[in-house]
């Protein structure tokens, strides 16, 4: 196994992957999500709880239940982008224990709600940072958005109160001719130090 990445895949991931301004028209499939799904899933989790939930929304009238459901700024994109998937959390992780972490299966800390809504929020979040990772490794540009209305998604899409929104996702190719400027990152002095 190579230990290290070559700068080619650094500037893929980080260094010249912007959020991107626009798409092209090229489809993205469910297989090509599939395909980052295959490859994040591999990354850690607290307890391997793994609780993100990927519900890619491609009819016409989900997606346009979508659109009204996210802000303003961000509805054109969330109408026109190859592939959109709202990201979410399973605050019922727990139950699938006694496969992913049989160790961990039907402990007492599953019924304590307040651990089990952070753990299924904070490993979720931290997955979607794989996710957004891996669909940059496949060349695929990645838009997250929390301009949205979480509140009317869930109720829309996940009535039974068990997956909570975090995000909105477009994904597609990206439009070179569309690129913008990226914002300026803190300096190492500012986020990192050794104590
Ligand atoms: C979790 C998350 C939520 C975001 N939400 C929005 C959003 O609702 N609307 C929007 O226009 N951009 C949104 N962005 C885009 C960020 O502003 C953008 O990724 C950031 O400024 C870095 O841009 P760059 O990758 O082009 O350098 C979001 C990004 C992330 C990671």
């Amino acid at each position: 196994m190579t230990k290290s990445i070559d700068q080619a895949a650094q500037e893929l991931l980080f260094t010249q992957a912007n959020t991107p301004a626009n798409f092209t028209d090229a489809p993205v499939s469910d297989s090509d999500i599939h395909a980052a799904y295959e490859l994040m899933k591999w990354a850690p989790t607290a307890f391997n709880a793994q609780p993100l939930r990927i519900v890619l929304v491609n009819s016409p009238d989900n997606r346009a239940a979508l659109v009204e459901r996210v802000m303003e700024g961000n509805q054109t994109r969330v109408r026109t982008a190859p592939q959109v998937a709202i990201i979410a959390a399973d605050t019922k992780f727990y139950e699938h224990m006694p496969v992913i972490n049989p160790g961990m299966a039907g402990v007492p800390l599953w019924q304590n709600s307040e651990f089990t809504n952070n753990l299924a929020n904070s490993q979720s979040w931290l997955q979607l940072g794989y996710l957004i990772l891996a669909l940059r490794s496949e060349g695929l540009g990645v838009y997250p958005m929390t301009g949205i209305h979480n509140a009317k998604i869930n109720e829309h899409f996940f009535a039974d109160g068990v997956l909570q929104t975090l995000a909105v996702v477009a994904i597609g190719h990206i439009d070179e001719s569309a690129a913008r400027p990226r914002n300026p990152r803190h300096e190492i002095e500012t986020a990192v130090k050794s104590i």
